[in-house]
């Protein structure tokens, strides 16, 4: 009989501990927000707050920062609103600071249609690019629509504003936040009708419509964006009036369908391209 009771309390005890070790293990595991950090294994959860107040004027080895769906946490301070309103499987939106174009600031991956927050430093001037995991390669990967922003001097005033000047992969609106109620930008999937000459590849094999500027502009490009978009709502020629003000130090980007894949078309990668995806997201979770 003591031998049982014996055995039965020494079993609820390892029963209890085994318990604890499991539930501590699981509270060790789980993220404290939703933040959650990837490519830069060695900058712990409690970094990030202190690490997004401060722009890093060196780069990083790596993607800074890559928040999973959910984004970050709302802090208060400086940043975007970023709403994914494209149909399909979540997608990356990655940030570049001005200076470093062969350098993912902070990358988010988005459910389809969620808005998630995103936190971002001081003296942030960049821009929001659609994306793959591709472009976290240390090359230049400009091609597709910009939601380019900055932050004024004096740390109040978010500008922003679409630009299509170095390609079109999709429309993208910008809207305040501050309750003046400006929108601008394009919702229009413009890639379906355009002219095979105006079109070019993303280094991720991706369709995009080709760049306005540089020495290499596609005029064909040229000549259908104008007859597509308004040059008062779309950045086409460094036009002033398309840039929009928000007073709160918040910004709306809204993304709507966009060129992600290979030939366009949603899954058209294929189970190979879907595996090793997904090998690589879990790889760097
Ligand atoms: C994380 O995000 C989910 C939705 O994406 C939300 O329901 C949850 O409250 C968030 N958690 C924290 C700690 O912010
Ligand atoms: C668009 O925004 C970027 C970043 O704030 C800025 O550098 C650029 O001059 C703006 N373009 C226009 C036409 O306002």
């Amino acid at each position: 009989m003591t031998k049982t009771l014996r055995a039965s309390m020494r079993s609820t005890i390892l029963l209890t501990i085994g318990l604890l070790a499991v539930m501590f293990g699981m509270s060790a595991a789980l993220p404290t927000s939703n933040n959650t950090v990837g490519g830069n294994s060695d900058l712990a959860d409690t970094s990030i707050d202190s690490e997004l107040r401060v722009c890093r004027l060196t780069p990083p080895s790596g993607p800074s920062l890559l928040v999973e769906s959910g984004g970050d946490r709302d802090n208060g301070g400086k940043g975007v609103l970023l709403q994914n309103a494209d149909s399909g499987p979540a997608r990356w939106f990655h940030f570049y600071h001005s200076s470093y174009d062969n350098m993912v600031y902070k990358s988010v991956k988005i459910r389809s249609g969620e808005t998630v927050f995103v936190s971002l430093c001081d003296g942030f001037e960049g821009r929001i690019q659609r994306g793959t995991e591709t472009n976290w390669e240390r090359s230049i990967q400009k091609l597709g629509t910009w939601a380019e922003f900055s932050f004024d001097e004096a740390g109040r005033d978010i500008w922003g504003n679409i630009s299509v000047l170095e390609g079109c992969d999709g429309g993208v609106e910008i809207a305040t936040t501050d309750g003046s109620n400006v929108r601008k930008g394009f919702r229009e999937y413009i890639l379906d009708g355009a002219p095979s000459n105006a079109m070019t590849r993303k280094r991720n094999g991706s369709p995009v419509i080709d760049k306005l500027v540089g020495h290499d502009a596609n005029r064909a490009a040229d000549e259908y964006i104008r007859r597509r978009l308004n040059p008062s709502m779309v950045d086409i020629s460094n036009n002033q009036q398309t840039a929009v003000k928000s007073g709160n130090m918040r910004m709306r980007f809204i993304f709507h369908r966009g060129s992600y894949e290979v030939g366009g078309l949603p899954c058209r990668g294929g189970i190979t391209h879907f595996l090793v995806s997904h090998l690589w997201n879990g790889q760097r979770s």
